[in-house]
């Protein structure tokens, strides 16, 4: 089927649908919904089948969805209606939430249903649910929905009309404001969840107004609402009941940032407090003579100890420019045996300089242990998402913090390609991005969650050359044209196409807890395999054979030659992408390799339309 996919933007669901049923044999092109005319001439151009919207913000207009069947992807179960649909799911604590595909009319989500899927509702950000369960459900439901075209056509189906609920509103700041004198741990969390990653909480810090995100469950008592001190670049506030940690917000014109990095001196007033979050969720501490490290001065003091032979090695370093550092509260390590994990939840996959040195110590660390392997877990939600694009964008010279952190990057790139003792692991759990899907690469084994997304390439970012060692890590995984292909294309990879192509060496696991489990298994096989020892040495001869024919250090060197340009040329390109993607300027056009029927040479294949 010819297939439109009418979108606010080329978001992770819609993505995920794209790479999905492109693999099902479908041709495929995206129109960004600008405009109703807009729509009306992507509809002329590309003559769909089928039009298909995985997120609008905005009703499709009446002679398109007369004239055609538009499916709309609404993120609730059968019946609801309205915005805000996943926030009300989170606020009222529903127990099971689902996704509906149902056919545009006139009125707002009250058309036939052609298919929908359910799951229970976790605990988590918008943002989280949204990714996991949400993207999940929405492809099961699209793929029954499309099975049932051939039916509908022949007039041997029709879909059902469903029993409608209340429309629900937009939710607004007062439905979320949160009550600190009042409210509970797990009524802040559910505030605060509603609106993470968009729009946020209004509330205060240090008596200014701002937007409250990145909240977790933290294990202090103190008067409710009061501050009661800071750990990472986040601060601690009492509930009734406990405490939360509180890492991001935004101030009014301003964009989302550590609230470490916000309020400087006011935050670094407050009392530091034990590094131990509460939790980010460390992984594998169920079962078997498993340890967990949260990442403190003395990483390794709570490992087991017939595992403790070695002295651990310092994990912090020295004061950058007067400014104190700290332990990262979202760098967790953990051995199970003869294999470390070492996880890097960091605030939406972005990896700022500091992030990048306080991660490298603590792989530092992690490779001086007796451990066979290391597993780099990256987060929950993403694996890594590369160059932490807000923090540059705040800095007082972004081409100036750009460098700093590409060269942090690459700096672990290098201490991941250079361990020879161990065999190297990256688990994807969630999608990367950029930098993030080429540190990936640096690990001697990649292995990823079977719904994950990536995004192997940077040009979308204002034609960014890119470095992490990709011209190295890239070619020699997929072969030069194909690599060419990747980088040039900027199109998401499915993990089943990733696997194809040999950019990943296994895909496995439906959601992230099957995912995990499985990774722990086949990683301790890996540990544990008699052949181990000659994969090390194999490992070893092919690193000096490429180091003979060219050195890292060259590879690092011509990559960043590039990427001094993007950050001090004369083409502003690069700073004027990040601009607007950080500052989420909404779209004015499609890109053209979104838009294939607006390709010159694009015609409706003959006979059809
Ligand atoms: N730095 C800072 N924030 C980032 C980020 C980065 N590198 N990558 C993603 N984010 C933020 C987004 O701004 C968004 O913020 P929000 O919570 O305020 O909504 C959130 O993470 C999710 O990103 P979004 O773009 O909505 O997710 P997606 O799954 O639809 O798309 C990517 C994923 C990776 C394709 C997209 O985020 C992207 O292009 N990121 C930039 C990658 C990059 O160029 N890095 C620098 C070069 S190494």
């Amino acid at each position: 089927m010819r297939l439109l996919l009418l979108t606010h933007a080329f978001n992770s669901l819609t993505q995920r649908l794209f790479v999905e049923l492109q693999a099902l044999g479908h041709q495929l092109s995206i129109e960004f919904d600008i405009n109703d005319s807009v729509t009306r001439e992507a509809v002329a151009l590309f003559r769909p089948h089928l039009i298909l919207a995985p997120y609008l913000r905005r009703a499709i207009p009446e002679d398109v969805w007369r004239q055609h069947v538009c499916l709309i992807v609404h993120p609730g179960p059968v019946g609801d209606r309205g915005p805000s649909a996943l926030d009300w799911a989170i606020l009222r604590g529903e127990g099971e939430w689902g996704v509906t595909v149902l056919q545009a009319e006139a009125e707002m989500d009250a058309g036939p249903v052609w298919a929908s899927a359910s799951f229970p509702l976790r605990g988590a950000k918008k943002s989280s649910l949204y990714r996991n369960e949400v993207t999940e459900a929405a492809v099961m439901a699209v793929k029954a929905a499309l099975d049932r075209w051939p039916e509908y056509q022949a007039g041997t189906w029709q879909p059902g009309q469903p029993a409608l609920r209340p429309m629900h509103p937009l939710v607004t700041q007062a439905d979320r404001r949160v009550d600190w004198a009042r409210d509970d741990t797990v009524t802040v969390l559910a505030k605060l969840n509603s609106g993470d990653g968009f729009p946020g909480v209004r509330d205060s810090l240090f008596g200014r107004d701002c937007w409250l995100f990145d909240a977790r469950p933290f294990d202090a008592v103190g008067n409710p609402g009061e501050l009661l001190g800071r750990v990472g670049e986040g601060v601690v506030r009492g509930t009734v009941d406990g405490a939360v940690w509180i890492g991001h917000c935004k101030v009014e014109g301003g964009i989302k940032l550590p609230v470490g990095g916000v309020f400087g001196g006011d935050w670094l007033g407050l009392v530091e407090m034990d590094a131990a979050l509460n939790p980010p969720q460390p992984p594998f501490t169920k079962g078997g003579s498993s340890s967990v490290v949260q990442q403190s001065a003395s990483p390794f003091q709570k490992v087991d100890a017939s595992l403790d032979q070695q002295p651990s090695p310092p994990f912090l370093k020295g004061g950058q420019g007067g400014i104190q550092t700290f332990p990262d509260p979202h760098i967790t390590y953990a051995e199970h045996g003869p294999v470390g994990y070492l996880s890097f939840d960091f605030y939406n996959g972005a990896m700022g300089t500091t992030a990048c040195e306080n991660l490298l110590a603590a792989y530092a660390a992690a490779r001086q242990r007796p451990t066979r392997v290391i597993v780099l877990l990256g987060g929950t939600d993403f694996f890594s998402n590369g160059l932490d694009l807000n923090r540059i964008e705040a800095a007082d010279s972004p081409p100036d913090e750009s460098w700093r952190n590409i060269n942090a990057m690459d700096d672990l790139c290098r201490a991941i390609l250079a361990t020879d003792r161990q065999l190297t692991v990256s688990a994807l759990a969630g999608n990367a991005g950029a930098g993030g899907a080429f540190l990936a690469l640096a690990a001697d084994r990649v292995w990823a969650r079977r719904g994950v997304i990536l995004n192997p390439h940077y040009k979308n970012m204002g034609n960014l050359y890119g470095s992490e060692y990709w011209s190295y890590l890239l070619p020699r995984r997929v072969g030069a044209e194909r690599a060419a292909g990747i980088m040039g294309n900027r199109l998401p990879l499915g993990a089943a196409d990733a696997l194809r192509e040999g950019f990943i060496d296994a895909a496995f696991g439906d959601d992230p807890a099957t995912f995990q489990a499985e990774t722990r298994a086949r990683a301790q096989a890996l540990a544990e395999s008699p052949e181990l020892e000659s994969w090390l040495q194999a490992k070893a001869r092919r690193r000096a054979e490429d180091e003979a024919a060219k050195p890292l250090e060259d590879y690092r060197a011509e990559e960043l030659k590039h990427m001094q340009r993007n950050f001090y040329g004369f083409d502003p390109s690069y700073h004027v992408a990040r601009h607007h993607f950080v500052a989420k300027t909404p779209h004015s056009w499609t890109p053209r390799h979104l838009a294939v029927h607006r390709d010159l040479g694009w015609v409706v294949p003959e006979g059809e339309g």
